[in-house]
């Protein structure tokens, strides 16, 4: 999933070309185009294909010596006729121009395109955050057209054997929490029988080989919709929301959690939630740090999804300021510093140069979060015929990618991987 270098059959030589078997040369999950065996150069042959197979099927039964001493006497076969291509009437005549590189030589066949391709992307790449709830039946998300409150006995079982399906192996949890269990203190958020460890242990016991990320922050349990405790006057408390959030963290990986994934942005929950998993057993669970998430209003759509909006005030004391950039190198080498796994940047598109500093100034990968706010827009331009959605999805998720990010949370995970594996919707 971290992984830098990618191997695509476009980038080896086909040896196999020759024999036949040389078209199949994409993998089934790769973003590359399909050339398909059909694809000619741009200069038109004058021979007929039955010709060009003819000549190459039928052999004259003459020997290797023969056809090479022909060829030394200049006797050959002519090839096809090569005809320059005819440029529209009135096209000016001109001197071409005299200049040595011409990048467009690089990018003037589907096979050379896939061949300099620098960036993939695959359904490895991908994390698909789930919203769950403790009811029977999936309530569609308004804002959110194609995402549901998944009932999670049923319905979230269901998706993920979907997405499984398309090659989609890691998933987030976000719960929608019954109002009668918030409260000030976010308690519920540390139940070893609430609904994400629950969850967890149905979604271990019926797919072994998954990865599940949580959410570590109380805002889907506190009554006042903040992701840490508020004190009277309005504060958000830095260190009695850390000292919830590790017991949060713990009751996670108890149920069975790969990766806890602190979204708050309180100050030092890294370490201190490594100290508290560690003192419990948990060294091999990772933790990937929302190290630069931004109050924005992207996130409008999800806190629909989880009515999950504060009650009062914003969230700027603790989410950075969208108009700050080197603030974001503070965050990375304390994260790192307290044993981040991985650093997440929120949101993604719109912070694509934040994905590329954490990029390159750590080693460590980087995930980006592509939020409710961005699946939005794209969704209802695309209901609008105002693009075309399934392409503009698969350029945003490229494009995070080349900015930096090894994976992605992305609410099109698996529409995404569908296409990637070549059996997307159209
Ligand atoms: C809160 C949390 C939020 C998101 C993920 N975790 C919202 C917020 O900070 O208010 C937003 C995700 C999205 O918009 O898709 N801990």
């Amino acid at each position: 999933m971290a992984s830098t270098v990618s191997f695509s059959p476009a980038n080896v030589q086909m040896l196999q070309a020759r024999s036949g078997h040389g078209h199949a040369a994409f993998g089934s999950c790769s973003a590359v185009p399909r050339a398909g065996p059909r694809l000619r150069s741009t200069a038109i042959r004058v021979s007929s294909e039955q010709e060009a197979a003819a000549a190459v099927r039928a052999p004259s039964g003459r020997t290797i010596e023969e056809c090479e001493a022909d060829a030394v006497a200049g006797k050959f076969p002519a090839p096809p006729q090569l005809v320059r291509p005819k440029a529209p009437e009135g096209t000016p005549e001109i001197r071409p121009l005299d200049m040595a590189k011409r990048p467009r030589r690089n990018r003037k066949s589907p096979a050379l395109r896939a061949a300099f391709q620098e960036t993939s992307i695959s359904p490895a790449n991908f994390v698909l955050p789930l919203f769950i709830h403790e009811g029977e039946e999936d309530a569609p998300i308004g804002a959110m057209p194609g995402c549901y409150r998944l009932g999670w006995r049923h319905g979230l079982l269901d998706e993920v054997y979907k997405a499984h399906d398309v090659g989609v192996n890691s998933f987030v949890l976000f719960p929608k929490v019954p109002d009668a269990l918030k409260s000030p203190t976010g308690d519920e958020a540390y139940n070893d029988n609430g609904l994400v460890p629950r969850t967890i242990r149905l979604l271990k016991d019926k797919f072994p080989d998954i990865v599940i990320y949580t959410d570590v922050a109380l805002d889907p349990y506190s009554s006042d919709g903040h992701d840490g405790i508020v004190r009277e006057d309005g504060v958000i408390m830095n260190d009695e929301t850390v000292y919830q959030l590790c017991k949060q963290a713990v009751s996670q990986a108890r149920a069975g959690a790969d990766v806890v994934s602190p979204s708050d942005m309180m100050d030092g929950r890294i370490g201190a939630l490594r100290s508290a998993l560690d003192a419990e057993g948990f060294h091999d669970v990772s933790i990937m740090s929302y190290t630069a998430k931004y109050a924005s209003s992207f996130y409008g759509p999800f806190r629909e999804a989880l009515d999950s909006n504060p009650r009062f005030g914003d969230k700027k004391t603790y989410q950075m300021n969208p108009a700050n950039y080197r603030e974001a190198l503070i965050e990375t080498a304390a994260d790192e510093a307290e044993g981040a796994d991985i650093l997440l940047v929120k949101p993604g598109l719109p912070y694509l140069d934040i994905i590329r500093l954490l990029r390159d100034n750590s080693a460590l990968p980087i995930a980006a979060y592509q939020v409710s706010g961005e699946y939005s827009m794209i969704k209802a331009a695309g209901a609008l015929g105002m693009v075309d959605e399934q392409k503009v999805m698969m350029e945003s998720l490229m494009c995070l990618r080349r900015a930096g990010a090894d994976v992605i949370l992305t609410y099109f995970a698996r529409h995404a991987a569908a296409v990637l594996c070549g059996m997307g919707p159209k």
